[in-house]
């Protein structure tokens, strides 16, 4: 009879675990290589999970009679595991973080057309918007440094992508230019972030900043950022997932890691890389991003902008985009060290902070760069603004907002390529 119990246990235990698998984290849309034909789609799986699975189809296809099922790639990550950390209680601990990482890149999709998915048989709803109308527009966000103790960095981020949503409604991706979590090496601040409703409803595309790069301990890799999300593997050698380039209707974004750009012959390589991306992919507009500032706000002084330039004239790139510095920072068109009409040569813009939390003041007047640098903004220790991008055939403007969804500033980038 002993042993009939114990047989019977032994059944039921792994059911039983089964059944209590926790459901999928830490979903996230990001762009295929060609945004108008595919997306990635990331995210973690308990290892006892049975589905790791998509099913997705149009959002018009209302009962969802045409579903597709994709099973995900899978692998085990131990990427977060056993990393230094602080909770939500601001208590220090040992994040202990073993998971099923789950991708699944689909293909195939129809331009300019509004998907929706799940993760297995009962998950949300997610939804994305596949590129290719004429016109489109996205939400541009950066250093929120997301922080489960200090949750109101996350939640001032949101709010302020609000503001962004309520001047443009029909804004189509989020983009943002890193230093979205506190240390990326601590899994719990991607699994909190994930939670939020615009990343169930809207694609991102992301840089990989400093912060999203580190643990609390200083411990430094590309892969926390690489396994928090599913970026085309398109980048060069070491930087697979975390340099990446897509294409979005009329424009190309090269997404550059600053964490390995620090020697010549690191800067040189991503250099090499960006060139050989913009040669073989014919677009109207080139965007670069970064997350590291191109000047320093506070003075004005060369930062990024220096390395960078001159590649950017060779290369025909319209618009430079970066965060990081927590203070705004934008010129006009710039070519060959000089501000030019517009007809030719690069914007550069870095965005202010939004956690309201850990922004910069300016604190001195701008004293380098005075005939490149239009504008500058921060509202100091507390700021928090966002952007919206707007793109025709035309021209792309920038807008930047504060936290009321007051304007602060606009840039028009021209189109100069047929
Ligand atoms: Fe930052």
């Amino acid at each position: 009879m002993k042993r009939n119990l114990f047989f019977l246990l032994a059944l039921a235990l792994p059911l039983m675990a089964f059944s209590q698998a926790k459901k999928a984290f830490s979903i996230v849309t990001c762009p295929a290589q060609d945004a108008s034909k595919g997306m990635n789609v990331s995210w973690g799986a308990d290892t006892l999970s049975r589905e790791n699975y998509l099913i997705y189809t149009t959002v018009k296809d209302a009962d969802w009679k045409k579903a597709v099922k994709v099973a995900a790639d899978t692998r085990l990550c131990l990427t977060y595991d056993t990393i230094y950390s602080k909770n939500e209680k601001n208590e220090n601990v040992y994040e202990n973080v073993r998971f099923t990482k789950c991708d699944v890149a689909l293909s195939g999709l129809k331009p300019n057309t509004q998907y929706k998915y799940r993760i297995g048989e009962a998950g949300e709803e997610h939804f994305f918007k596949t590129a290719g109308s004429k016109n489109w527009s996205a939400c541009i966000i950066s250093d929120f440094h997301s922080y489960t103790p200090l949750g109101k960095r996350l939640t001032n981020a949101m709010a302020m992508i609000d503001k962004v949503k309520e001047y443009d409604p029909s804004m189509d991706w989020i983009l943002h230019l890193g230093d979205i979590t506190a240390w990326g090496g601590s899994y719990s601040f991607w699994e909190k972030m994930y939670q939020e409703p615009y990343f169930k409803e809207y694609m991102w595309a992301g840089v990989n900043g400093n912060h999203d790069n580190m643990t609390r301990k200083y411990r430094l890799s590309n892969e926390f950022f690489r396994d928090a999300a599913f970026y085309p593997r398109n980048g060069y050698q070491g930087e697979e997932g975390v340099c990446y380039y897509f294409t979005y209707k009329n424009a190309l974004f090269i997404m550059l890691n600053n964490e390995h750009m620090h020697s010549d012959e690191t800067l040189s390589a991503a250099q090499e890389w960006v060139r050989s991306v913009v040669k073989a992919n014919k677009a109207k507009y080139v965007i670069v991003c970064e997350h590291y500032q191109w000047f320093y706000g506070n003075d004005g002084k060369t930062s990024q902008y220096g390395r960078w330039s001159k590649v950017f004239d060779e290369l025909g790139v319209d618009l430079a985009l970066s965060g990081n510095n927590h203070i705004y920072a934008r010129t006009n068109a710039i070519y060959a060290d000089a501000q030019t009409d517009g007809t030719k040569g690069t914007v550069y813009i870095q965005t202010p902070s939004s956690d309201g939390e850990r922004g910069v003041t300016i604190t001195d007047s701008l004293k380098y760069n005075t005939d490149k640098i239009k504008f500058r903004w921060s509202e100091g220790g507390n700021t928090i603004g966002a952007m919206s991008m707007q793109v025709t055939e035309k021209e792309m403007v920038l807008t930047l907002f504060d936290r009321n969804g007051k304007k602060i500033d606009t840039a028009t980038v021209l189109a100069k390529k047929k």
